[in-house]
């Protein structure tokens, strides 16, 4: 039998963890996972592209344990009342290739993406930040405001979204989450709530290359959180935004991020680091606080074998729902496969039992 982890499962945990602490720890995990970037067999995910939207396989193992996630990015889903996002994903035993844990990773996704936003950001913005524009109040809007909150201290969010239902919805949402300080302000524009920020988060779904960052809105200091922009052709940033002198960009697979990130628009020699080498200490988030730096975050596989296991690792902890799923055929003779196939034989009924 081989542990399931449901989207029910999952918000018990967040139930019992709180969604904030459970976000530190995993960015804790992430972390620890991206510091020992060697361990790691890494690739770009694999992409199946079509008109409306994009199919990935994202694999990484560390000689271990496996993990691969199946996600999706649709952005007119939500238009048929469907998610943008949806994921799951397998952690396997290297040493017999067994599946140890099948688990949901939508609800997992907006999670890590949002302890991997704010762990980039504590490298990479000024410190003191306090005030966070957020471009695209969908559904991962929550997970990157208390990250952003409880990481990186920020007190006040101030969102925009071309749908004004999504803001009515984030804003509600959080007023139902009292975060302890955080000032809540809505804005008629992106221009309006980006101006004196000191991070800026796009995380807007529109398959296409996008300018909801144009430069005359990039003032020095900021740190951009580029969350959106994570396929061949949809991207958020202006590329003269990246053109600047004073800009220092940080990706996460430097391969993969190529072809998927804000970088598709630059030459293949423009300059970047890994956020590995940022938490090595082998490259500055930031050298000055006048510097603009983006985390141009695309989504890597290392990120969701590091949720994978934390999820599993709690799952194991804490109490509740321990369900598990028949995968894989449990066999006296590993040889006999077949002899799952075959009719069973039949037993004897005695007359006691046909009486009853
Ligand atoms: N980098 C990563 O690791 C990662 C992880 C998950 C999702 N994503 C991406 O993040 C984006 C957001 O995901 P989601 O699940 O919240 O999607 P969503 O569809 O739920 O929300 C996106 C929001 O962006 C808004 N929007 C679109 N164009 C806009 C514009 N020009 N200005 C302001 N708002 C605009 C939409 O109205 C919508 O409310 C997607 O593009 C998704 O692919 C990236």
């Amino acid at each position: 039998m081989v542990d399931f982890i449901g989207v029910g499962r999952v918000r018990e945990l967040l139930g019992r963890r709180g969604t904030a602490h459970f976000i530190e720890e995993l960015a804790g995990e992430i972390e620890a996972d991206f510091r020992r970037w060697e361990a790691f067999e890494k690739s770009s995910r694999h992409a199946s592209h079509s008109s409306v939207g994009v199919i990935e396989l994202m694999p990484a193992s560390d000689g271990r344990l496996y993990a691969f996630k199946y996600v999706n990015g649709h952005p007119k889903n939500t238009q048929e009342g469907l998610l943008t996002v949806t994921a799951f994903g397998v952690l396997a035993d290297v040493q017999t290739g067994y599946p140890l844990l099948l688990s949901e990773l939508t609800l997992t996704t907006a999670l890590r993406t949002a302890a991997t936003s704010a762990l980039a950001a504590r490298y990479m913005a000024r410190r003191h930040s306090r005030v966070m524009a957020l471009i695209g109040n969908g559904a991962q809007a929550e997970f990157q405001t208390i990250a952003f909150h409880h990481l990186l201290g920020i007190r006040e969010v101030r969102l925009y979204d071309t749908d004004s239902a999504a803001t009515d919805k984030l804003e509600r949402n959080l007023a139902r989450l009292r975060l302890p300080g955080l000032r809540v302000v809505r804005y008629a524009s992106t221009a309006e709530a980006v101006r004196t920020a000191d991070i800026i988060t796009t995380a807007t779904a529109d398959k296409r290359n996008a300018t909801i960052l144009t430069p005359e809105l990039i003032v020095p200091g900021v740190h951009v959180n580029a969350v959106g922009g994570d396929c061949p052709g949809k991207t958020e940033l202006h590329r003269e935004i990246l053109l600047r002198s004073d800009v220092r960009v940080v990706v996460e697979y430097e391969p993969q991020s190529r072809i998927e990130g804000e970088i598709q628009q630059m030459p293949a020699d423009y300059p970047v680091n890994e956020l590995e080498a940022v938490l090595a200490g082998r490259a500055p988030g930031r050298a000055s606080n006048d510097e603009v730096t983006v985390f141009d975050s695309v989504g890597f596989a290392l990120e969701d074998f590091s949720a994978l296991r934390y999820l599993w690792r709690i799952h194991q902890e804490e109490r509740g729902a321990h369900l598990q799923v028949d995968l894989v055929p449990e066999l006296k003779d590993p040889k006999d496969l077949f002899g799952l196939v075959l009719p069973q034989p039949q037993r004897l009924v005695t007359t006691a039992e046909v009486a009853a």
